[in-house]
């Protein structure tokens, strides 16, 4: 028997659905066959969109979705994406050099708005801060935000049918300056973020942006404490950083995709994805040194497991999910909203077709991968109070919350050997009655969707009665469970 405490009176913050985010990149499928079939697919749609994409996202209350980039965010034009769709140019893009594939621009802004409309979800844009001018970028904000028959802009939008503004808030300054976005030195982004910033905020004073912090991954934290270092000595940037972002990818270029990989990847794999916590950490223990709490929360817009991590080939698109992928998503969304007071947002990268992926999409077809499944099944903590949990064995991923006397607790097994039974035992409270349990894994560690068994791994409930807090979780499997509390 594994022992999970839940402290009741310990409150950590209340969990902003802004930590379930997604990412969708102009890289391989993710856009053009993803999310976007097309108007003149088989596939059921609006506007060119995947309904049954729309339809899941809403039901598992993805919140924020950010575009375009990734790399290619800092070799885009904007102004190529918008205007009658047959006259948008065909252009390189920053992935093209690895997919082959050309970017045609037929999604661009006002599309990229319609799918979060759609979806319900909020909009984060990834602005391009190497490869153009910062009115240009003040443009796009002007674009997508001045009051309806303002600004030339503004007119613009409305030309292109658009009359309203959309009230984009997230804007990220850059993405990986410290590699493909421009190869700087923390010092020289810092800079180039001010000139950046400083005009954005011109538009929208209130927008929350986000400025290039560390890829984690790669232990590169030196990167985010000197651009840190560098806000601290002026003015400007503690008005407009709303926070630092943090990439963090699960990789290890030994491993192999799950479907052959033993015993010895999946901890090792495990391992890298439970150090999201330590760079968490590690990264606000700066800001607080720095007294830099105001700027210093994290957006972790990259996260996800990335098989095979150095070929920037196949396994960068349509990357299969695996029980693995449930158990790292389980384990990744558990640390987040165990430091809910630290995270800003958070998107997976990315959402379909592409590295962690929520759906595997091409032509007419489209399945949900376990890494929905588990979004879905996290779903109930958006919004409640999270409380202090703790595991006594280290195989054991826990977070949980109450929200109007329902607690939600999330458990994974992250042991790929043995199954566990779990006693949740309530410190300072109490449960009242059933309890609905939820679990996601049968013990087969190679089981996953596809688009001939769309449904092999699906959540499966059951209604534990006067619930004890005991629960059985297989190996690698997610567990939520669903309790009245007193
Ligand atoms: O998600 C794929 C790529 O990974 C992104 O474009 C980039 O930001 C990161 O290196």
């Amino acid at each position: 028997m594994k022992k999970v405490y839940l402290v009741f009176p310990e409150k950590i913050g209340t969990i902003s659905p802004r930590l379930y985010g997604a990412f969708i990149e102009h890289l391989g499928s993710v856009i053009y066959d993803g999310i976007y079939c097309g108007e003149d697919s088989g596939a059921e749609h609006i506007n060119g969109f995947r309904k049954d994409i729309i339809d899941a996202v809403k039901q598992a209350g993805i919140s924020v979705l950010r575009w375009p980039g990734g790399c290619f965010a800092e070799s885009y034009d904007w102004k190529d994406g918008i205007g009658p769709k047959k006259d948008r140019p065909v252009r390189v893009g920053w992935w093209t050099k690895f997919d082959g594939i050309y970017e045609t621009n037929q999604v661009g802004t006002d599309e990229f708005m319609n799918f979060t409309q759609l979806c319900g979800a909020e909009p984060y844009i990834a602005a391009n801060i190497t490869s153009t001018t910062p009115l240009n970028i003040r443009d796009w904000v002007d674009y997508c935000n001045s009051p309806a028959g303002t600004t030339t802009m503004a007119k613009l939008r409305e030309a292109n049918g658009h009359k309203e503004p959309y009230n984009v808030k997230l804007w990220g300054v850059g993405n990986e300056n410290f590699g493909g976005g421009g190869n700087m030195t923390p010092q020289y982004y810092a800079w180039e973020f001010r000139r950046f910033s400083e005009l954005m905020c011109n538009v929208t004073p209130d927008i929350e942006m986000i400025a290039c912090g560390c890829g984690a991954q790669r232990d590169d934290y030196i990167w985010h404490r000197e651009v840190l270092d560098n806000f601290a000595t002026t003015r400007s940037p503690r008005k407009t950083v709303a926070a630092m972002a943090l990439h963090y990818y699960t990789n290890s270029s030994d491993c192999l995709e799950p479907e052959n990989f033993d015993k010895n990847d999946w901890n090792k794999l495990i391992g890298i994805a439970a150090g999201m916590e330590e760079a968490i950490t590690r990264l606000w223990g700066m800001a607080l040194g720095n007294q830099q709490e105001h700027i210093g929360k994290l957006a972790i817009d990259e996260w996800g497991c990335w098989y095979n991590s150095g070929d920037m080939t196949a396994p960068l698109w349509q990357q299969q999910s695996y029980q693995l992928d449930a158990a790292v998503a389980g384990l990744t969304l558990n640390i987040f909203n165990n430091h809910c007071d630290k995270i800003l947002l958070a998107t997976i990268a990315q959402m379909v077709n592409g590295l962690q992926s929520l759906f595997i999409a091409h032509g007419d077809q489209c399945f949900r991968t376990p890494t929905y499944h588990v979004f879905e099944m996290y779903k109930a903590h958006q919004n409640a109070q999270c409380i202090r949990t703790l595991a006594e064995d280290s195989d054991i991923s826990v977070s949980a919350s109450i929200k109007d006397n329902t607690l939600t607790a999330t458990v994974v097994n992250l042991s790929c050997e043995s199954g566990a039974v779990v006693r949740l035992d309530p410190l300072g409270g109490r449960f009242t009655g059933d309890a609905t349990i939820r679990i996601l894994g049968n013990g087969d560690l190679n089981a996953h969707n596809s688009f001939e068994t769309p449904d092999y791994l699906v959540p499966i409930d059951t209604v534990a009665e006067n619930f004890d807090g005991t629960l059985e979780i297989p190996r690698g499997a997610v567990a939520t469970v669903s309790v009245s509390v007193l």
